[in-house]
């Protein structure tokens, strides 16, 4: 397709499908070499057999500290520094509040914490290697609600403020430049059944 990311080593994570495997596919397509991380083991593997060599698939939970330490010594070993990262790992459940007596932790460990923990991994090796461009995956709810969205546009309004940490007030001589991105939503049925007929706040 292109050469415009030659030379990049990227780690997408929610990789196994949907958005994250578009990313995958597009950044091998534009010649960088791509890591993918996912929960979904057999859904990414099989991305990553498709991309080849260019593409490796690892396991990995964006809550756990432990496993990105791990995903970027693997990455690292395979394809040298990581030079961005795509925090696109995500979920999104829209119910009334008093439907999702869980969810508003799981949201936050997934869209927030998740990508905290990123950044911080990589940023050690990004500093030393003086390259790097992290990218969030947002949404058009970090920076408005939606009806059933109480758990998921609080996550991705908190990520939206994640995004200006590095710039401004990294613990360190360095700016990385952090990009948030906001697609708008695909209407999907299964996930926006519960919104028909409802107002937009
Ligand atoms: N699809 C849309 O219309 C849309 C719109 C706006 C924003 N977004 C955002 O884009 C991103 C991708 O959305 P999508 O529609 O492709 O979703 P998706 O559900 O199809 O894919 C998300 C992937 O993230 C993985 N994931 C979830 N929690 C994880 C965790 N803790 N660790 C590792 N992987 C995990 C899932 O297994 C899944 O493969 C999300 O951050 C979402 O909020 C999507």
């Amino acid at each position: 397709m292109g050469n415009r990311l030659a030379g990049k080593v990227a780690i997408v994570t929610g990789a196994a499908r949907g958005m994250g495997e578009a990313e995958a596919r597009l950044f091998v397509a534009e010649g960088a070499r791509v890591v993918l991380c996912d929960l979904l083991d057999e859904a990414g593997e099989k991305v990553a057999a498709e991309l080849g060599d260019d593409a490796m698939y690892l396991h990995h939970d964006v809550s756990d500290e432990d496993s990105w330490t791990l995903v970027v010594e693997a990455t690292t070993e395979r394809f040298g520094v990581p030079t961005v990262l795509v925090n696109n790992a995500g979920i999104a459940r829209y119910q009334t509040i008093d439907q999702m007596p869980k969810e508003m932790l799981a949201h936050l460990a997934a869209n927030v914490v998740g990508p905290w923990l990123g950044i911080k991994a990589v940023f050690g090796p990004m500093r030393h290697a003086d390259v790097g461009s992290i990218i969030n995956v947002g949404s058009t709810n970090s920076f408005r609600g939606a009806p059933g969205a109480s758990a998921y546009a609080t996550s991705k309004h908190a990520l939206a403020g994640l995004r200006r940490f590095p710039r401004r007030t990294a613990c360190c001589d360095r700016r990385l430049p952090v990009e948030g991105r906001s697609p708008r939503m695909d209407n999907r049925d299964d996930k926006f059944e519960c919104m028909r007929g409802q107002e937009w706040s």
